[in-house]
């Protein structure tokens, strides 16, 4: 009797084992290198601790600063530790809440960047803060929402919260086509901002789709003779773009760079602001930013999809810095 009831508790268990698997897929990297390092590896799935959620990840975005840290690059912006699964961006489905949890249920599809000091995002599953986590605009795909959260969070933080742009001012954004510029783009048309931006000349088209008011191409012309007395500059390149913008901001106007300030930038020899800012996670702002999708306002722009499996080509396109919107890896 005993042996036929662990029979039959062993026969009603296996099943449940075998859905309840404890493992994911997922990139991780063992060593600091090129591109060939995001290999893919079967690791634990994680367990979501106080106010965390599991999720589910049905797409991660790649952004620039992921192939920096991949290198052992990213110097102190990323606490990586070794092995590492690298990803700030995900889009997914609720699997399981931690303790705590109260905005959030197993089933919500949501969007979310992940803290930089973390990652995480290359993977079936990943840790996502309560206050991280947004819910994913119903009118666009896994895919799309995963491109949005990093780069629209640095575009919403240095034009509204740093440099506080005013509808009718004018906003020299460079680089309008890449992650950042073509949300930034956006998001300054919606605050009725009169907007510049810099791109190579095939990508003016597409500037002015997004409502790029003068598109200028860096390559073979001077943004200096298309914008003067700039309220604002948002400066996603540096070096001597930086200088060079600026000469041609108004007194008092702001320049926000992303990537660091030049001597001339940490010392402007006029009454202008100029600051470095790095972006950070935030659940509330991300719920606005979906909104504005939802209403149509904001459109993610992919241009290439990638599976897991092609990890290196995910981040060498990302290193070309010829991309027009976003990379996203599709896991499903
Ligand atoms: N501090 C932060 O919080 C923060 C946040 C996000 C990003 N970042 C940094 O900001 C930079 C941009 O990020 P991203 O995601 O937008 O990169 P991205 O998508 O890779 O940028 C690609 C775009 O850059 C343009 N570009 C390249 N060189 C240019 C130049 N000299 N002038 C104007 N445009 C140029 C290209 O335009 P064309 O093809 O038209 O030439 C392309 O569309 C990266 O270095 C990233 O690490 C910092």
């Amino acid at each position: 009797m005993r042996t036929l009831l662990v029979v039959f508790s062993l026969l009603l268990l296996t099943p449940v084992c075998a859905q309840q698997s404890t493992t994911m897929q997922a990139i991780q990297i063992q060593g600091f290198g090129d591109a060939e390092v995001l290999e893919i590896w079967e690791i634990p799935r994680p367990v979501p601790g106080p106010g965390e959620l599991l999720l589910r990840v049905h797409a991660a975005a790649v952004n620039p600063v992921d192939t920096s840290v991949r290198a052992g690059r990213a110097g102190g912006l990323s606490g990586a530790q070794l092995p590492y699964v690298p990803g700030f961006d995900v889009s997914g489905v609720v699997a399981a809440t931690g303790p705590g949890v109260d905005r959030f249920e197993v089933g919500d599809a949501v969007f979310a960047m992940l803290s930089l000091r973390r990652g995480g995002g290359y993977a079936e599953y990943a840790i996502v803060l309560e206050e991280e986590a947004a819910t994913k605009p119903a009118n666009v795909g896994h895919t799309e929402a995963a491109s949005v959260p990093l780069v629209a969070l640095t575009a919403w933080q240095t034009l509204f919260e740093v440099a506080k742009l005013q509808k009718g001012q004018t906003v020299l954004i460079h680089a309008g086509a890449g992650g950042v510029g073509s949300v930034a783009v956006q998001l300054a048309k919606w605050r009725g901002a009169r907007v510049i931006a810099t791109a190579s000349d095939y990508n003016h088209d597409f500037l002015r789709e997004l409502g790029v008011d003068v598109a200028v191409d860096y390559r073979t012309q001077r943004f200096e003779d298309f914008a003067q007395d700039v309220d604002v500059i948002l400066d996603p390149i540096g070096g001597e773009t930086q200088v060079r913008s600026l000469q041609i901001l108004k007194q008092g106007g702001t320049l926000v760079s992303i990537v660091g300030l030049t001597p001339e930038g940490k010392n402007p020899s006029r009454d202008i602001n100029v600051t470095s800012y790095l972006v950070s996670p935030h659940g509330e702002q991300l719920s606005q930013i979906g909104d504005l999708i939802e209403i149509g306002i904001l459109q993610p722009i992919v241009s290439y999809r990638f599976s897991l499996e092609q990890g290196p080509q995910a981040h060498e396109q990302s290193q070309t810095r010829r991309t027009r919107g976003k990379i996203v890896f599709e896991i499903d």
